[in-house]
């Protein structure tokens, strides 16, 4: 294990001081990096002190240190896991050769480009999340968002150390770009749409760390097995601190199922608008969250059929995730079947990757699914929450555009656009759901649509002040 020195002005395990050069290009960047938090990141909660864990070593045992930072004191630092002895490159053409510690000439704008398409993200979403602090359902909540926040800046300067330690001048010229586009603006905007969609509201919060962090991990587990070792080991702690995002999102989710199951024990009866009086969220209403943003995280994986996919994982670029369970990693002679809007056609396998990664990620959805059903089924309801099919309503790739359902029927587009309000939120569901948002402060206290989690943080109670405001 390395650790981390605290005394530097950007704690690193990646020995910055014996690089005077690239310490100081960072140290440049830092203040700008800061300059965007006050101006981009979480509204009006800078001078409050916020229970936080941050990254102090990459050990297993204790990686994180827990305790009261203002934001903006918050040590963002550069942390890579431990180098794998003797790694070589898992999956390609070049499997079993070594692994990279720099970066082959004919792979540098490739790698560049997925480096801050990733990068990209990380700022985006605290972006997209500057105002929920006003309306938090609890301060355990709003510890979670802030923790969520700084995180993915975190996630932010992990790449912005990439592209400055190996991509020389344009590296930084990126880094720069990084703080310069912003989640929605008319000019400059994020590079992916999920990451332009404003979110207002904590169910959409919920949804988002749910859905659209999960595909930030099985993005991460892909480049995790990536043949440049410096952007594997990078990524591979970012899933550590990941995890935590998407159990925000499980648990949000949760909570606001149990909340309603009991509204509706309470009330003795499911009838939407009765729930929605006693300032609950309706479950066919939570599905339409989970058809919204399921579908457009379900975008982020790209065209079914890709070359570019294919390329990246022929040369040893990005991977599947978990690449070793499978059997065959260079996949020169293998097919997939792809079901396409033409009629079901087998595909080279390389090309279809971004759909296999699809295929995964939704597994891993269905676990959350499961857990919620469960628990409506336990309280005797016949309701099941659902994920929509992949080709719902998908702006990208082959299904782009095309009149689908959830089931994943082709249907008529006059009837579809009809039908449409129903399977996402409509802008009465939406004025609903801000009707609900209302800043709960009080230790321990929830507001009325969401159950208390079953624990705090850290072992900490539920009661616990995560956040004082002073
Ligand atoms: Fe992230
Ligand atoms: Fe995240």
């Amino acid at each position: 294990m390395s650790g981390i020195n605290y005394s530097e002005k950007i704690p690193n395990n990646v020995n910055l001081v014996s690089d005077r050069t690239l310490q100081r290009a960072l140290e440049h960047w830092q203040p700008h990096f800061l300059q965007w938090w006050g101006e981009m990141g979480p509204t009006d909660f800078q001078a409050a002190d916020v229970y936080l864990r941050t990254a102090v070593s990459v050990d297993a045992q204790g990686w994180a240190q827990y305790g009261a930072v203002k934001m903006p004191d918050y040590r963002w630092g550069i942390f890579l896991a431990d180098q794998v002895p003797n790694r070589t490159i898992g999956f390609g053409d070049q499997m079993g050769q070594p692994v990279w510690q720099q970066i082959p000439g004919e792979y540098r704008s490739t790698l560049r480009r997925l480096i801050v398409t990733q990068g990209d993200t990380e700022p985006a979403s605290v972006e997209q999340q500057r105002l929920l602090g006003h309306t938090c359902p609890s301060l355990y909540d709003l510890r979670n968002l802030f923790q969520v926040n700084v995180e993915e800046g975190r996630h932010l300067w992990a790449m912005v150390y990439l592209l400055h330690a190996y991509f020389g001048r344009d590296g930084r010229e990126e880094a720069e770009e990084l703080l310069a586009r912003h989640s929605g603006d008319a000019d400059k905007p994020r590079i992916l749409t999920t990451f332009n969609e404003p979110v207002t509201d904590w169910l959409s919060f919920f949804c988002f760390t749910y859905f659209t962090d999960r595909d930030g991990k099985y993005q991460l587990k892909s480049l995790a097995e990536s043949a440049f070792d410096p952007l594997s080991r990078t990524c591979r702690f970012m899933l550590t601190e990941e995890a935590h995002h998407m159990f925000v999102g499980e648990t949000g989710i949760g909570r606001v199922v149990k909340r309603t199951l009991e509204v509706m024990k309470e009330l003795g009866t499911d009838d939407p608008a009765k729930i929605r009086a006693h300032g609950a969220v309706d479950l066919p209403l939570l599905q339409k969250y989970l058809n919204f943003w399921c579908s457009s995280s379900l975008d982020l994986f790209g065209s079914e059929i890709s070359s570019n996919s294919a390329a990246n994982f022929a040369h040893g670029l990005k991977g599947r995730p978990d690449e070793s369970q499978y059997e065959d990693h260079v996949l020169r002679n293998a097919s997939f079947h792809l079901r396409m809007p033409e009629g079901d056609q087998d595909v080279p396998m390389l090309n279809a990757l971004n759909e296999i990664m699809r295929e995964s990620y939704l597994k891993d959805c269905e676990i959350g699914l499961k857990r919620w059903n469960r628990v409506i089924e336990r309280a005797g309801h016949a309701f099941r929450l659902t994920l929509p099919a992949p080709q719902f309503r998908r702006s990208i790739g082959a299904w782009a555009g095309l009149p689908v359902d959830p089931a994943g029927k082709l249907m008529d587009k006059e009837a579809f656009a009809k039908q449409l309000p129903a399977w996402v939120p409509s802008e009465a569901d939406k004025a609903f759901v801000r009707s609900l948002m209302h800043k709960v402060i009080e230790p321990g206290k929830m507001a009325s649509w969401v159950a208390p989690p079953d624990r705090g943080i850290n072992n900490l109670p539920v009661e616990y002040e995560y956040v004082k405001l002073h």
